[in-house]
């Protein structure tokens, strides 16, 4: 098959890295590409990962029997239905199915619809409603951009200063742009959280094992959110009654819910939940992979990423087998200085070559100088992973080997994992 793989991300650099290990892979694109990407296909710079015509022209021009469309704002931009107007083969959500990740204003209507247990929330677009009922809410509670922001439009707030501070940057600084023009407002959860991943062509529904990503900045969860600071699988505390509540009334409801309004989901489904006192709750829904979820995960993944694809593109995952190794798996991503704020670039990364040969380094804010000198370029540089037995010996490799790569800036969290075996006990509120 030739195949032509969207996006430029750690996340992508993962997906290549495991389609390259497929028997049906003929040939691999990518567009726009990453120097990780480059290792095991073709990139196309030019052709930008929102540029549904271009997207279009190129797999035409390939003849591609598959394109993969892995992250969020491709999906939103339609780069899947542009790709089957061509009568080319994608896998990844319509735009419409991926409303369900671009708007949270629908995602909370189709869990009302569907019975899906989430946080209590409103939608605003004038301040001084959302000021007026955040102050009635009486401290904590969540404001978020309605739309999306690369993980940076939440802001989880203890008290009514910070929420009246969200509300006026989104509504009336304009901070998210048109993301922000409209935002919700959510009761605060407490709990912990989970990432459940699943494969679906719309009807069947297969399971990834679950994942815990690290969304602040700083060990401890302290400093602002991020787009994810490091990943581990699976997490041991999460106990088997609430791992099936996930299945079956979180990712299996909301994908019979989709194909109940007419907008079958067919791709990879998120759900971000909340393990809460009271059981399972959503707190987001995402119609793609994570990053960097997805580059912990594929490593433990058995079975041929691009025939599971392949098949979900054609209503055939039941068809296919989706088997994991189940041994433990941890991420580490090291980001530039000023992450996540505005973070400088060009800085020269060394030691990828003393990384262990069973250590896979996956690269995202990261290009190759004269063809050759690794630089940074952004944010989030690369995500180190390693897989063991136990969660232990997978936390100590990957971070055995973060410390053997350098960066001027490079800033990590050191505590990747560190709680996966600590049991979630509720106190009494
Ligand atoms: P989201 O963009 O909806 O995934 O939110 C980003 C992060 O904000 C999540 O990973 C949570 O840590 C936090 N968050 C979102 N919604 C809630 C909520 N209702 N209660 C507590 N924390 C939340
Ligand atoms: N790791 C968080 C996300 O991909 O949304």
């Amino acid at each position: 098959m030739n195949v032509l793989l969207i996006g430029s991300g750690g996340r992508e650099h993962a997906i290549a890295w495991k389609i390259a290990q497929s028997p049906l892979l003929s040939k691999l694109w990518c567009a726009p590409g990453n120097a990780g990407m480059a290792e095991f296909g073709e990139v196309v710079p030019e052709v930008g990962a929102t540029d549904t015509q271009a997207i279009r022209a190129l797999a035409e021009r390939i003849r591609a029997d598959l394109v993969v469309v892995s992250s969020d704002d491709p999906l939103a931009a339609g780069v899947v239905d542009a790709v089957q107007a061509a009568d080319i083969t994608a896998f990844g959500a319509t735009r419409a199915a991926a409303e369900l990740e671009w708007s949270k204003s629908f995602a909370n209507d189709l869990m009302a619809r569907a019975a899906i247990d989430t946080a209590a929330n409103r939608t605003f677009t004038d301040p001084d409603e959302a000021t007026a009922y955040a102050r009635s809410l009486g401290g904590p509670c969540v404001v978020k951009a309605d739309g999306l922001a690369a993980g940076k439009g939440v802001t989880v707030c203890d008290t009514t200063e910070q929420a009246v501070a969200a509300i006026d940057a989104a509504l009336r600084d304009g901070t998210f742009g048109a993301s922000g023009s409209r935002v919700v407002i959510v009761e605060r959860m407490y709990g912990r959280e989970v990432s459940a991943h699943a494969f679906t062509d719309g009807v069947t529904v297969r399971h990834m094992p679950f994942s815990c990503d690290h969304k602040a900045i700083f060990d401890g969860n302290v400093g602002p959110n991020t787009g994810g600071m490091g990943v581990y699988a699976p997490p041991a505390w999460l106990t088997d009654a609430q791992a099936e509540a996930i299945r079956r009334e979180v990712t299996e409801r909301a994908v019979s819910a989709m194909a109940g309004i007419g907008r079958p989901f067919s791709g990879v489904i998120y759900p971000g939940v909340m393990v809460t006192a009271t059981g399972p709750r959503v707190f987001e829904y995402n119609g793609r992979f994570g990053d960097p979820e997805t580059q912990v995960l594929l490593p433990t993944l058995q079975s041929d990423l691009l025939a599971i694809f392949d098949a979900c593109a054609h209503g055939r995952l039941a068809e296919v087998p989706v088997e994991w190794s189940g041994a433990a798996s941890v991420g580490v991503v090291m980001a530039s200085e000023g992450y996540p704020g505005p973070s400088p670039s060009g800085r020269p990364i060394t030691g990828l070559d003393a990384v262990d040969a069973d250590v896979q380094v996956f690269l995202a804010g990261a290009k190759r100088e004269d063809s050759a000198r690794l630089v940074t370029s952004g944010g989030r540089v690369l995500c180190v992973v390693a897989q063991g037995a136990t969660m232990e010996e997978a936390r100590a490799q990957a971070y055995d080997n973060v410390r053997r790569i350098h960066f001027a800036g490079a800033q990590y969290r050191t505590d990747i994992g560190a709680t996966a075996s600590e049991p979630l006990v509720f106190a009494a509120r």
